[in-house]
């Protein structure tokens, strides 16, 4: 009788151990400061901000954990990772669910390589927005101005092989590095230094140099280029990225990125799927070009600061995914085949016959939902007119003297040895 009340007291001891430890450890994540935070410590507590995202990465996932989905988010698209597919996601949450959005006030671009400004987006009475998925460097001082704790930070990135091809080729970067050959990605990756005072591009009106052959990825992350040989810094910054952000989506795991999302958001399944018809992809001589080892161990030390950025990202997302449990890849299975079909009757049958709808019955992973017309539209319709769509609705004014100069077009300048702007209207 004594030795059970001895081990009953015992477990019960171990229990509230447990529970106190498990306590002090989820506040001491609510006051975590990221290393590179650009706030003082003293005010981010003064601010009392929660954490970015209470995430369910460490406990299985289970549709009873989801209470309510989570309606705000900001998604950081960065420049040439295929984002087109993710941000019509984004955009058809937006527009599905009613969402107040951060919208440039023309084109597609919030700012870009500048800081934001209040000029550069379309005020809404209140000010309180929702969502942003425009083109911006992240600059986490200021969307943390505009947006409540609780919002959602998310991100795409790719490999930095296959980035920086298809920077080459975007960009028009052989013609800034003064490279005639066939192969400018072989010329280049023999050695990439030797092109550092072409590569670096000057954005002479901001005073911002950017280099589409380095670390692009981090740049539109909101990493410097100066800081590209600093691996210490780039460590704490990423470090703090990694704690920021909900989830960085990976373009050759786009499938696993969108169901992982689907469970951290607490979102439906018809929110995150996609038309399999691949859009707006460049075909080029250089694009299935393999380095050789030494090109690839020169690309990795040339672009650090992106292998960095997308290794820890990579193993971020593998591991969320393994704490999701075995029925994350019963789910992802049932993504795909879900996504053949739905691709299959917005590409076919519902342009034979505009009025027949699909029905996706009930399962697991999703209540029973029906595909329109209307739902194959805004799937098939582009970032850029649905972006137009949603800020018709947020103002009616049209303000094109606020269109950003985009950075393809102020690197044909600088090719051409012309100026940079800033808008296509005014200088600030
Ligand atoms: C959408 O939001 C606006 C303002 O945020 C509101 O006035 C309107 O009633 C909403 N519409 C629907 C269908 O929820
Ligand atoms: C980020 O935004 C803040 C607030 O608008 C601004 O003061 C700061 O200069 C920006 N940082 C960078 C690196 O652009
Ligand atoms: C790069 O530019 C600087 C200044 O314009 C010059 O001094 C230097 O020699 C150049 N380096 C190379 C490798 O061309
Ligand atoms: C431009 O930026 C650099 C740092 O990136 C700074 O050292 C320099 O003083 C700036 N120049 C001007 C003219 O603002
Ligand atoms: C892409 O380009 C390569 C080489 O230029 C060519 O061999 C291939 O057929 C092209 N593929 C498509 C789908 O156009
Ligand atoms: C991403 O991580 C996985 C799992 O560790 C690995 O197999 C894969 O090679 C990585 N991808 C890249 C492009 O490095
Ligand atoms: C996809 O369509 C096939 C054929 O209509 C059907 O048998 C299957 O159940 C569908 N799968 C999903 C996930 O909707
Ligand atoms: C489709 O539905 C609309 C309204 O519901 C109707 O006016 C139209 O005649 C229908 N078209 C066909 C081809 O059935
Ligand atoms: C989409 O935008 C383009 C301009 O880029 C325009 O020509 C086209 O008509 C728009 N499509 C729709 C359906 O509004």
């Amino acid at each position: 009788m004594g030795t059970t009340w001895k081990g009953f007291a015992t477990v019960t001891v171990m229990l509230l151990c447990f529970l106190l430890v498990y306590y002090i450890q989820s506040n001491m994540t609510f006051h975590k400061i990221s290393p590179f935070s650009t706030f003082g410590q003293k005010t981010l507590l003064q601010r009392r901000r929660p954490p970015p995202f209470k995430s369910l990465t460490f406990s299985s996932w289970d549709q009873s954990t989801c209470l309510k989905p989570r309606q705000k988010f900001v998604f950081i698209k960065t420049h040439k990772t295929g984002s087109m597919t993710s941000v019509n996601i984004f955009q058809r949450y937006t527009i599905h669910h009613n969402l107040t959005t951060l919208v440039a006030k023309a084109g597609g671009y919030i700012s870009w390589p500048f800081p934001p400004a209040e000029t550069d987006y379309v005020h809404i009475p209140g000010e309180r927005y929702d969502v942003l998925f425009n083109h911006m460097v992240y600059n986490k001082t200021w969307l943390w101005s505009k947006f409540p704790a609780n919002t959602a930070y998310i991100s795409l990135i790719r490999e930095p092989l296959g980035h920086l091809k298809s920077c080459m080729r975007f960009y028009s970067l052989p013609q800034l590095l003064r490279i005639t050959s066939t192969n400018p990605i072989k010329t280049f990756l023999r050695d990439p230094w030797r092109y550092k005072n072409l590569s670096e591009a000057y954005f002479r009106f901001c005073n911002v140099t950017w280099d589409g052959t380095r670390n692009h990825l981090a740049f539109d992350m909101g990493y410097p280029t100066e800081g590209a040989e600093d691996m210490e810094a780039a460590e704490r910054y990423i470090k703090g990225l990694e704690y920021d952000f909900t989830l960085v989506l990976l373009l050759e795991h786009l499938d696993e990125s969108f169901v992982l999302l689907r469970r951290l958001m607490c979102w439906e399944m018809q929110d995150v799927l996609y038309d399999s018809v691949p859009k707006n992809v460049g075909n080029y001589s250089y694009k299935s070009y393999t380095p050789t080892p030494r090109e690839l161990a020169n690309l990795r030390r040339w672009k650090a600061v992106d292998y960095l950025l997308y290794d820890t990202f990579n193993r971020s997302l593998w591991r969320k995914i393994a704490a999701q449990g075995p029925n994350f890849y019963q789910e992802l299975y049932y993504y795909r085949e879900l996504k053949r079909n739905v691709s299959f009757y917005c590409n076919g049958e519902q342009k034979r016959k505009p009025n027949r709808t699909l029905t996706v019955e009930a399962t697991k992973w999703s209540p029973q939902f029906v595909v329109d017309a209307e739902y194959c539209r805004i799937m098939q319709t582009t970032a850029w007119n649905l972006t137009e769509e949603i800020r018709q609705k947020a103002s009616r004014k049209e303000e094109g003297r606020w269109l950003i100069i985009r950075p393809v077009l102020n690197l044909r300048s600088i090719i051409k040895g012309q100026p940079t702007l800033t808008n296509t209207g005014l200088n600030r």
